[in-house]
């Protein structure tokens, strides 16, 4: 899951777009950006796109529910699980134990729906609201059906009162950079992939690009994407590039050849396990990257 693009769940325009995309991961939208009048006719409108359109692109399909505060995300459950997503993103996850309510809901979903039990996987965005943030932690065996954290900063700024998520230079101010920072901890002790957030502002691609680099530096192996154009430019940043793939298989190469000691010298320099286990993540990337799912 390099690149994840949002589509709002209601627009057979932007699905269709959305699909085209070439994105890894289509995450088809319930929630945030879709009217409260339209929260019907989108879960009509999403279901039958998915069940007659998708299967026909490669893509892997996330639905975002409205979170379980909203006495709306049963309804979304009972029209989306019998298309066959790939996963359900949890938007507005206080914690592990949210993450927990909704495996047992799909449980049933799946049962009903005569699917195999544990094959909808959950991806929830775990700092929207104050509580997630500081509950980031508890995502660590909360589910088998867990593949990544993701994270988001427009509701916390709504849940805390912050004018702003950004300073002067665009630059996330302390609360901003905490929960994007507990998103990579909380990913690395769940041992499940870290998503970046979106960049909102859509025209801005050397911005974008920038953001991008951050984060793949900073160990996030995806981001989430709000249009089209932003899909290629997250391709690429989470692609490993060939001269990174060349120096991890030489790492791994020269402890294999070594008979996997503890540490070695390349070319004058020391590398231990930690390098090795580096290398190993970015080959397996570089792996995933080329077969995307
Ligand atoms: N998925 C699919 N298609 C999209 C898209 C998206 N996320 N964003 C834009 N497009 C389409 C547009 O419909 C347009 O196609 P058209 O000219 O055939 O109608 C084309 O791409 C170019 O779009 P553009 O004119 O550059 O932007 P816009 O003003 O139409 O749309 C947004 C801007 C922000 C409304 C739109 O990008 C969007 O809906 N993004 C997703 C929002 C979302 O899901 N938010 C929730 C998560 S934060
Ligand atoms: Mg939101």
């Amino acid at each position: 899951m390099r690149s994840l693009l949002f589509v709002p769940g209601d627009s057979e325009r932007k699905l269709e777009k959305g699909f085209a995309a070439g994105a890894d991961v289509v995450i088809v939208d319930l929630e945030d950006s879709v009217a409260a009048a339209n929260k019907v006719a989108a879960r009509a409108t999403a279901a039958d796109f998915i069940s007659s359109r998708s299967r026909r692109t490669g893509s892997v399909i996330y639905v975002r529910v409205n979170d379980l505060s909203t006495g709306l995300t049963d309804d979304d459950l009972a029209a989306l699980v019998p298309v066959k997503p790939d996963g359900i993103m949890l938007p507005k996850s206080n914690s592990g134990q949210d993450v927990q309510q909704l495996a047992a809901k799909l449980r049933v979903h799946e049962a009903e729906s005569g699917l195999p039990d544990g094959g909808v996987k959950i991806l929830p965005i775990i700092t929207e609201t104050a509580a997630g943030v500081l509950a980031a932690a508890s995502y660590a065996g909360a589910s088998a059906r867990l593949t990544g954290l993701t994270w988001g900063a427009e509701d916390l700024s709504a849940a805390i009162g912050a004018r702003a998520a950004r300073d002067g230079n665009g630059r996330y101010t302390d609360v901003f950079r905490l929960a994007r920072a507990m998103t990579i901890l909380a990913a690395g002790a769940a041992e499940v992939a870290a998503i970046d957030t979106v960049f909102p502002d859509f025209r801005d691609m050397a911005g974008f690009e920038a953001e991008c680099r951050e984060a793949e530096r900073d160990g996030f192996t995806g981001k989430m994407a709000i249009h089209p154009a932003q899909v290629p430019v997250i391709n690429a940043a989470f692609s490993p590039s060939a001269e990174a793939v060349e120096r991890s298989q030489a790492i791994v190469d020269a402890f294999a050849a070594a008979g996997n000691p503890g540490v070695v010298g390349i070319g004058g320099k020391m590398y231990d396990r930690p390098h090795l286990r580096l290398a190993e993540r970015l080959l397996a990337r570089a792996k995933a990257a080329k077969a995307p799912a």
